[in-house]
C-alpha cells in the first residue's frame, strides 16, 4: 500500500498520509488484535470448561494424524470447533460495541428516532438477551446447533458494513484453535475467575443497557431493540 501509494500515477496515488494512516490503523487493530482477543478467550474458556475441552480435543485427532499440517480443507470437518469459536465470540465479544449514525427517521419498537443521530449497539448486551440465550453467562457451543435469530450474534457486526475479514477470521480462528488444542494442554486454577478491565467500551456497553431500560421503563426490551441512542457516550469515544 505504501509502495502504491508512493508511486506517481499508482492506484493509491491520491491517498493522503492520513487516509493511508487510517487505514493501517484498521487493518492492525480490524485483522490482528480482534483474532487474537478471540484465541485468547477461547483458550479461557476451554480451560474452565474441562469437558468441553475433551470433545474439542477428541474432535480434533480424529480428523488430524499426528504431524500432519492443519489447512482450511480441514475446516469443515471441525464443526465443534467452529461452535466453540462463536461461543467464545458470543461470551466475549472482541469488538463489544459498534456504532452508525441514521439516514432517515424511523420508530424503533415505540422509541422515535431522528434522522442523522448517531447510535451505539452494545454488541456485548445483545449477545447476552435471555429471549435468544438462555443462561447467557453459560459457556455453551452447542447453542450453535439451533438456527439463531437474525441480529441476535452480531460479533461482526451486521449489514452493509459488517467486518470485510468476518470469513478469514472464522476459518483463521478455528484453524489456529484446533492447531492449539493439538499441541498444548491448559488448565487453570479453580477459582480463577476473569473479569474483563472495565475500559470504556466495556463501560459503555453496561451503560447503554440501562440506559434503554430507562428508556423502555419497566418494559422488556426484545434484542433487535437493544440499541441505545448516545451522543454524549459517543462522543467521548471520538
Ligand atoms: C474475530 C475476529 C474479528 C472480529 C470480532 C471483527 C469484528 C469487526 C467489527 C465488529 C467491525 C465493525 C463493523 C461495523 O462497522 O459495524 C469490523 C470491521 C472491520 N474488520 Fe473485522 N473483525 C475480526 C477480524 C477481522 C479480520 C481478520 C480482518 C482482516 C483480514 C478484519 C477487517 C476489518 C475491516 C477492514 C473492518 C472495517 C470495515 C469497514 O469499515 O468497511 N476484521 N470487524
Amino acid at each position: 500500500m505504501l509502495q502504491a501509494s508512493y508511486e506517481e500515477g499508482g492506484a493509491l496515488a491520491a491517498l493522503s498520509k492520513d487516509a493511508l494512516t487510517d487505514n493501517l490503523l484498521t487493518f492492525m487493530f480490524g485483522g490482528f488484535d480482534t483474532t487474537s482477543i478471540a484465541l485468547t478467550y477461547a483458550l479461557y474458556l476451554l480451560a474452565k470448561n474441562p469437558e468441553q475441552w475433551d470433545r474439542l480435543r477428541q474432535e480434533v485427532d480424529a480428523v488430524v494424524e499426528p504431524g500432519f499440517q492443519l489447512s482450511i480443507k480441514e475446516l469443515k470437518d471441525l464443526p465443534y470447533c467452529t461452535k466453540v469459536v462463536k461461543e467464545t465470540l458470543r461470551l466475549y465479544p472482541p469488538a463489544p460495541l459498534t456504532a452508525r449514525t441514521t439516514t432517515s427517521s424511523f420508530d424503533l419498537d415505540g422509541l422515535p428516532v431522528e434522522e442523522d443521530v448517531h447510535v451505539l449497539i452494545p454488541i456485548w448486551w445483545v449477545h447476552r438477551d435471555k429471549d435468544v440465550w438462555p443462561e447467557p453467562e453459560r459457556f455453551d457451543p452447542d447453542r450453535f446447533d439451533k438456527e439463531v435469530p437474525a441480529g441476535a450474534w452480531i460479533p461482526f457486526s451486521d449489514g452493509l458494513w459488517n467486518c470485510v475479514g468476518y470469513r478469514f477470521a472464522m476459518a483463521e480462528s478455528t484453524i489456529l484453535l484446533a492447531g492449539l488444542v493439538r499441541s498444548l494442554t491448559w488448565r487453570l486454577p479453580d477459582d480463577y475467575i476473569l473479569t474483563p478491565s472495565c475500559n470504556y467500551y466495556y463501560y459503555y456497553c453496561c451503560c447503554c443497557s440501562r440506559c434503554c431500560c430507562r428508556c423502555k421503563g419497566t418494559q422488556r426490551v426484545p434484542h433487535r431493540s437493544f440499541v441505545v441512542l448516545c451522543w454524549l457516550f459517543y462522543s467521548c469515544l471520538l
